[in-house]
C-alpha cells in the first residue's frame, strides 16, 4: 500500500482558533481524521505531522526519502521564504502536492509567490479542509499510474 507523509508547518496546529474568518473552524485534529478516512477509502497508508519549526520539516522531509512514497505539504508562511524547504523536497525527488487552505494567490502579494511550487507536482489551494483530501486523490491517482 502507498504510503503518504501530510506534513503541516507553522501555525497549523492552531487551527480552529485562528483566524477562523480565513481558514475555517475545522482543527487540525479534524483534518488529520478526514486524511485518515480519505486513506482507507483510497487505499493509501497516510501518517501526519505537523511542526512550527523549519529545521524539523526539512528533518522530516529527508525522513520521508524510503519510508514515504509521497508527500502532502502545507507549509504555510515558510511556503513564502523558505529556500532549505525547496531545496529539502528537490533533494527528496519524492512527489509532492503543496497545500494550503486559503487561496494564496487572491490574498496578499506576498502570499503570490511560493518557493515550494517549482518542487512540486502540483498546488491545491482555497478548498479549505478539503483540499487534504483533493492532494490524498490526486497522489493516488499519479501513484498508480507512473
Ligand atoms: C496557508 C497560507 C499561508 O500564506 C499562511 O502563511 C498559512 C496558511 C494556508 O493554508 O492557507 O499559514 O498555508
Amino acid at each position: 500500500m502507498p504510503s503518504i507523509l501530510v506534513l503541516n508547518g507553522p501555525n497549523l496546529n492552531l487551527l480552529g482558533s485562528r483566524q477562523p474568518e480565513v481558514y475555517g473552524t475545522t482543527t487540525l485534529a479534524d483534518i488529520e481524521a478526514l486524511c485518515a478516512e480519505a486513506g482507507t477509502r483510497l487505499k493509501l497508508d497516510v501518517t501526519c505531522a505537523q511542526s512550527n519549526h523549519e529545521g524539523e520539516l526539512i528533518d522530516l522531509i529527508h525522513a520521508a526519502k524510503g519510508t514515504h512514497d509521497a508527500i502532502v505539504l502545507n507549509a504555510g508562511a515558510f511556503t513564502h521564504t523558505s529556500i532549505a524547504l525547496m531545496d529539502a523536497i528537490a533533494s527528496v525527488e519524492l512527489p509532492l502536492v503543496e497545500l494550503h487552505l486559503s487561496n494564496i494567490h487572491a490574498r496578499e502579494a506576498f502570499r503570490h509567490k511560493s518557493y515550494i511550487a517549482p518542487v512540486a507536482v502540483g498546488q491545491i489551494c482555497g478548498f479549505g479542509a478539503r483540499g487534504y483530501v483533493l492532494a490524498l486523490e490526486a497522489l493516488e491517482d499519479r501513484l498508480a499510474n507512473i
